[in-house]
């Protein structure tokens, strides 16, 4: 049994976690999936969305959670099936989902959309059920996207639960989406845990009781972002973000991020204003003033009053940020026109 900290690389993680079990039946269903939108010659997303669990028994009683409800996801996907891109959409089990979070959780329940209504015909008595009439317009117009989607099969969804889950399916349907070369876009929305237990280390029975305090050492969960860039994607537009509280450390470890790990841009978002502004850092590979990397930094704004659930023309800033990227990734498949 391991009882000191270790240090894992993404390979030695690879090495000693186990795979989830449903992984191959998942990747085999991927693999077929993006073939039928190499086909159609369609660009690819793959984002992610919701938090990571971090399980502390292996029969599983406890874990640790985050934050994050899948809405920056959940939304993003939608801007991206408009924008004709095609979707894997990579969640958090029970988190928001694209186009049924306007109607999930508690801001918009869909029962209180629905009525019943006595059946006015002889030969059938049982009550109707149907939408009342000021929310109609708002349910077909998400209705008829989702139909169309569902129709074009550009919608693929794929869940995880654990840290571990969503590691092992991250590296899997990257090297999936390699194929697509320039033609992939990785949107890593989920807010990942960096801390674990690893398999050797949890306690196989529910952690017992009435010894006093509970101290847990934990292990970093790898830098998954290096290996991606380098290993698992092959030229494909990697999109990380970098949550933060303190406003001041946003651009700093966003710029710290595009160093270490030399993909193409982190959009920076704080907790609280997230929902009203972000900012993009990127490199400027042109510019270099004394051997050091120059960044460019673009801040996105929306008026904060837009974005309250409830009102009659909400703004979701997900919109300007997928136009921002769908730009940025169009003159990045401009660099070589020939990529698949
Ligand atoms: O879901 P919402 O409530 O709408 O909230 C959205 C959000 C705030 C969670 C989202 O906008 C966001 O900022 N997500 C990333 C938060 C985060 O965990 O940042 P990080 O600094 O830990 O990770 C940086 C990036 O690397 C992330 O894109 C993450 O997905 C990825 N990562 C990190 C560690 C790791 N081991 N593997 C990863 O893939």
């Amino acid at each position: 049994m391991i009882t000191e900290p270790t240090s894992f690389s993404a390979e030695s993680y690879f090495a000693t976690q186990p795979p989830p079990p449903t992984l191959e039946h998942d990747v085999e269903r991927v693999t077929e999936w993006v073939q039928k939108q190499v086909a159609a010659g369609r660009r690819v997303v793959l984002v992610t969305s919701g938090g990571t669990t971090v399980p502390l028994e292996l029969n599983v009683v406890r874990f640790l959670d985050n934050f994050s409800a899948g809405t920056r996801g959940a939304t993003s996907a939608e801007y991206f099936l408009k924008a004709g891109y095609a979707v894997i959409f990579m969640h958090r089990q029970f988190s928001l989902q694209p186009f049924s979070r306007h109607y999930s959780h508690s801001t918009n329940p869909f029962l209180d959309f629905l009525e019943i209504e006595p059946s006015n015909d002889s030969s059938d008595s049982t009550p109707r059920i149907s939408v009342t009439p000021e929310k109609r317009a708002d349910l077909r117009e998400v209705l008829t996207v989702y139909k169309a989607v569902q129709a074009a099969g550009t919608l693929f969804t794929l869940s995880f639960v654990t840290v571990n889950d969503y590691l092992w399916l991250l590296r899997a349907v990257s090297q999936e989406l390699s194929v697509l070369r320039r033609k992939a876009l990785y949107y890593l929305a989920a807010a990942v845990s960096d801390f674990f237990l690893p398999r050797q280390k949890l306690s196989v029975h529910k952690i017992q009781s009435g010894k006093g305090s509970l101290s847990i050492e934990m292990d970093q969960v790898p830098k998954i972002l290096k290996p991606m860039v380098d290993e698992w994607t092959r030229d494909g537009y990697i999109v990380s973000f970098k949550l933060e509280t303190d406003p001041e450390l946003l651009i700093p470890k966003a710029r710290i991020a595009l160093e270490r790990y030399g993909h193409q841009v982190v959009i920076g978002n704080d907790l609280h204003r997230r929902k009203f502004e972000v900012v993009f850092v990127s490199r400027n590979p042109d510019h270099q003033t004394n051997g050091d990397t120059e960044f460019t930094e673009n801040w996105l704004k929306i008026d904060p009053a837009l974005t309250h659930p409830g009102i009659e023309q909400i703004k979701e800033i997900e919109e300007d940020i997928i136009r921002e990227l769908v730009k940025k990734h169009t003159a990045w498949i401009a660099v070589s026109p020939t990529s698949t």
